[in-house]
């Protein structure tokens, strides 16, 4: 038995929600390009739980239900209350996930009506969640969510207690539908992982969350933020970049384990972050942005990922950058939830082998001779 590290190139799980073939991202069939630039984010949810694109009567009643759901219990905010004003988001957020399930009766009823429940009680819920932590721990109260409204425009509206503009929700809508789902990416697969064992959909997303929160993977946006803060200005750039390279330092938001020509989600990424940098009259970031990547795709060959330019988008819509990888969260949820409920149709418990390198054939030896 000999292990294939990282378990690159192995297929573990066969899946009708995304696909990624030749380099094209493909949500149920529709290329990853034409849903960015057409469907809202609420239209991508239920395509990919549902597996079709929703008619307008359908869409309405997703809307609904997510706007029905998107109260958090009070003792969930209690809870936020008490976590240190400085801890890690993406930890408050896998805590007050984890104690969701505690409020809910149907945490632990496997029946697929429950479990489509659950996934959109946690799509519509995870949105209130990051933004409460977000006011509480600048010393302000929780605000509810309002009726009838995207979970884009809610979101920017409980993070920042003023109603955003078009703009704004457009820009925030689209990064959610371009992160909403990626085949068998390492947080999916710690999902799916955990379900297989037939655990409920709480312990299956708590488990995505400590995956999508590692800088390898969905950490990767907020360590982009870091980087371009520390190099501060556009004349900094070639200095610091080259510095990192001649350290042999990971440049983050380059590279992928599939994509090895670009991810085909970073364009729109780019896109959003030059138009939010002229709006803003700001093309600083934009602009630091697009050199370090001529300075590593051409000295490395590295392409960037969907994390490179949603760092300085998400600066530009005015989001503190530790909230960066609790917004991918608010978008896979649903990915993660559509994969919870496929693995459950059709489950076996996931449970590769090891190939064992330590030593053989050791004597026990009794404690008090060791
Ligand atoms: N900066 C510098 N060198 C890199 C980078 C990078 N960002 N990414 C890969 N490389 C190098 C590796 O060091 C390796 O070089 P070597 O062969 O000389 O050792 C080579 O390119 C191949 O890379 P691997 O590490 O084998 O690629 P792997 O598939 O294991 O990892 C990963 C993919 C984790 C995305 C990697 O490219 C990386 O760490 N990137 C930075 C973090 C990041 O942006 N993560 C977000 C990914 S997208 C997402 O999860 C949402």
């Amino acid at each position: 038995m000999t292990a294939t590290k990282g378990l690159e190139g192995i297929v573990a799980a066969a899946s009708s929600i995304s696909s990624i073939i030749d380099g094209v991202l493909t949500y149920r069939g529709y290329n990853i390009d034409d849903l960015a630039e057409q469907a809202t984010f609420e239209e991508v949810v239920y395509l990919l739980w549902y597996g079709k694109l929703p008619n307008q009567a359908e869409l309405a009643e997703l809307q609904s239900q997510l706007n029905e759901h998107a109260a958090i219990p009070s003792a969930v905010i209690d809870q936020l209350k008490l976590f240190p004003s400085d801890a890690n988001t993406m930890a408050v957020l896998r805590s007050a996930v984890s104690a969701l399930a505690l409020y809910d009766e149907s945490a632990n009823d496997m029946s697929h009506e429950a479990n489509l429940l659950k996934a959109i009680k946690l799509q519509a819920q995870v949105p209130t969640v990051i933004a409460a932590h977000a006011r509480i721990r600048s010393g302000h109260e929780p605000i509810t969510p309002l009726l009838d409204r995207s979970i884009a425009y809610n979101f920017l509206y409980m993070m920042s207690g003023h109603e955003p503009d078009q703009a704004a929700v457009a820009a925030m809508d689209k990064a959610l539908v371009l992160h909403a789902d990626h085949e068998l990416n390492a947080s999916t697969f710690a999902a799916r992982v955990t379900v297989a064992t037939l655990s409920d959909i709480y312990s299956g997303v708590t488990s995505a969350i400590g995956a999508l929160k590692g800088p390898l993977h969905g950490g990767a946006n907020e360590a982009v933020m870091v980087m371009l803060d520390e190099i501060g200005s556009f004349d900094r750039v070639d200095d610091y970049i080259q510095a990192k390279l001649d350290n042999r330092e990971k440049i983050m938001g380059f590279g992928h384990r599939v994509y090895k020509n670009g991810d085909p989600r970073a364009k729109h990424l780019q896109k959003m972050s030059e138009e939010l940098g002229k709006a803003h009259g700001n093309l600083e970031l934009y602009n630091m942005s697009v050199r370090i990547e001529e300075l590593i795709t051409g000295q490395k060959g590295l392409k960037p990922n969907v994390d490179f330019y949603s760092a300085s988008t998400y600066t530009m819509l005015g989001i503190p950058r530790d909230l960066f990888t609790p917004i991918f969260a608010i978008s896979r949820m649903s990915g993660w939830t559509a994969h919870i409920l496929e693995q459950y149709e059709n489950n076996r418990i996931i449970r590769p082998r090891a190939e064992y390198t330590g030593p053989s054939g050791q004597s026990y030896v009794p404690i008090t001779e060791r």
